[in-house]
């Protein structure tokens, strides 16, 4: 369905129209003063320019012909030339009782729906998870939601870390330990030979070993990298291994994704754009973008008024092994035969903003895509600890992600351990999701850009904008309907506005289309936090004010009861964005 501003604006465009001025001058926009108006309409100032006018003038022609809709309460114009519109309760009430039966929420899809790429998560196989991609994971997957919901066409690609230098380590590790394996025997067949089966905890006990092991012996990281390079030119028995590392790593992986509810659409890595990277090496050449400089093959990217050093990005190293940029190149050709996309998103830490800068640019000089696609990193601030320093584990190493959640979830158990509603199982069920709502809203609610400091007991606080207080809002909402005696059957209706709080509440409802296009329009998921949070705050308020389960007024109770049930179609519709699975009680 339309969105209410959306509607707004076709009329004012139309008023401006009919009395001779631009269409254009008629951007209507939510008031930020909600006393004096609910939308206003500034266009006047420009048309003063344009038609050399006093703006109020302007403004009161137009006010005119938009008063003869009559769905405005009233329209008004205040010096020196705003129009200010507020809606009929009865208008507002029509847009409630659509949303409410909208099977998305009142969200108004896109008329130019786009494709969108959108690349997040990014681990590393063969190394643990931990919370460095932890934000990728949530940004990403809410991102990738919320341009869903918006229209748009999104396929997130988990984009594996799985060709290069740490694979080398584990199988170099794992060939001092099992010289006898047949995978490291010169006549290996995939045929007829088989690999050892791995396990989750082999992995996660060989990288850190194998990792520290090459720091002090140069001997064992040359032998990495040469295995790393004989992976890449796919030597049989260490492509045999690399597919049980996948294999085991990627069960590992998806098991702590969904734990996050966070899922995606493609579990590409770096190695399937091995494929690409011939054609990568052919356009370059074909369009003389490569040089040679020591041994390895670059790319210029430097731009005349760059006003920080701009490297060339390396495409093939000295040793002519790929690295990080020949994937991401090539990866850039796979994503555009297979999806053309408009946009391609990559959710990844902020440090690593000069290397996207670089595939960019050449990705666009050698017209990978064309000049209209969007190639952009949405990068991430880091999670900080109480020391303002990078999340750590207590001895000072880095936090596993699913450490990290069983931390959250267990000091969410402690908190609800009195509750009545649930015990048991349902008990560990609910702590769960309290404690994965705790850490997506916390982490969700700070611009993503921006460093947070990780707090537990503010996360898991009943107050305040936190996820916890959103789930307790909804399952308040969910024993008041219950008391009520509310059945989806027998729904009840808006009969109309008898308190102020409830118009307030009412509009910030009818709303939400305009904050989740602001949020994508952004990329900023946290206006998404923010918006759920001050719903649920003014759910709040006209709760303490009108009591509503005892109302005998039936026509009251009604338009009360509806608008408890939309205040949690519409909560549910943030919660689902953000990717947080609500509750029933707690
Ligand atoms: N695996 C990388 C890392 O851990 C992140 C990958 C991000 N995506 C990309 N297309 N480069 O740093």
């Amino acid at each position: 369905m339309k969105a209410v501003t959306q509607v707004l604006n076709e009329l004012a465009a139309n008023a401006f129209e009919k009395c001779g001025y631009s269409s254009e001058l008629g951007a209507v926009t939510v008031s930020d003063r909600l006393d004096l108006c609910q939308f206003q309409c500034n266009g006047a100032f420009a048309g003063a320019k344009l038609y050399k006018k006093a703006p109020f003038m302007i403004a009161e022609d137009v006010a005119k012909v938009l008063d003869e809709n009559d769905i405005f309460e009233k329209v008004e114009v205040c010096r020196p030339g705003f129009i200010n519109m507020t809606l009929k309760d009865e208008y507002l009430l029509k847009i409630a009782s659509e949303i409410e039966n909208d099977e998305n929420t009142g969200v108004e899809k896109s008329e130019k729906p786009e494709t969108i790429v959108i690349d997040y998560g990014g681990p590393n196989v063969a190394k643990p998870l931990h919370i460095g991609h932890l934000r990728s994971a949530i940004i990403g997957e809410s991102l990738k939601r919320l341009a869903r919901a918006c229209g748009h066409k999104v396929i997130g690609d988990v984009h594996l870390g799985d060709w290069g230098l740490q694979i080398g380590l584990v199988i170099a590790e794992l060939s001092e330990r099992h010289p006898e394996w047949r995978c490291f025997a010169e006549d290996f067949s995939a045929e007829n030979d088989s690999v050892e089966p791995l396990n989750a905890d082999t992995l996660n006990e060989v990288y850190p070993f194998a990792s520290a092991k090459s720091k002090q012996d140069e001997q064992f990281k040359a032998k990495a990298q040469r295995i790393t390079y004989e992976l890449q030119n796919r030597k049989p028995g260490y492509i045999a291994l690399w597919k049980e590392i996948l294999r085991v790593s990627v069960a590992d992986l998806k098991s702590n994704y969904e734990k996050l509810n966070v899922d995606f659409d493609l579990w590409y890595g770096e190695s399937d754009s091995d494929e690409y990277v011939d054609e990568l090496i052919k356009v370059l050449t074909e369009k003389n973008l490569l040089r040679e400089s020591d041994g390895a093959m670059v790319v210029d990217v430097e731009k005349p008024d760059d006003k920080a050093p701009m490297p060339p990005v390396i495409v093939k190293k000295s040793d002519n092994s790929n690295i990080y940029a020949t994937t991401d190149l090539a990866t850039i050709i796979q994503r555009q035969k297979d999806f053309a996309p408009d946009r391609i998103w990559y959710v990844v830490d902020k440090r690593q903003s000069l290397h996207f800068e670089q595939v960019f640019r050449c990705a666009k000089k050698a017209e990978l895509v064309p000049e209209s696609t969007e190639l952009s990193l949405l990068g991430f601030g880091t999670m900080n600890g109480s020391d303002g320093k990078p999340y750590k584990t207590r001895d000072g190493g880095v936090m596993r992600l699913s450490d990290l959640i069983e931390t959250v979830t267990n000091a969410a158990l402690e908190k609800i351990n009195t509750s009545a509603f649930v015990n048991g199982d349902e008990k560990v069920e609910l702590a769960r999701k309290i404690g994965i709502a705790a850490i997506k809203f916390g982490d969700l609610i700070n611009h993503r850009t921006k460093d947070y400091i990780f707090d537990i007991d503010k996360f898991l606080s009943f107050e305040g904008k936190t996820g916890t207080y959103l789930l307790y809002t909804i399952s308040r909402i969910n024993s008041i309907l219950a008391k009520a005696g509310v059945s989806e059957a027998d729904a009840p209706k808006f009969e109309g506005i008898y308190s102020e709080s409830e118009r307030e509440l009412l509009l910030k409802l009818v709303l939400t289309s305009e904050t989740f296009k602001k949020a994508l329009e952004d990329k900023a998921p946290n206006y998404i936090c923010e918006n759920a949070y001050q719903i649920a705050a003014s759910f709040s308020s006209f709760y303490s004010a009108n009591r509503i389960i005892d109302e005998q007024d039936a026509k009251k109770r009604s338009s009360w009861l509806s608008l408890v049930m939309l205040t949690r179609k519409v909560l549910l519709k943030h919660l689902d964005v953000l990717g947080i699975e609500p509750v029933e009680n707690m």
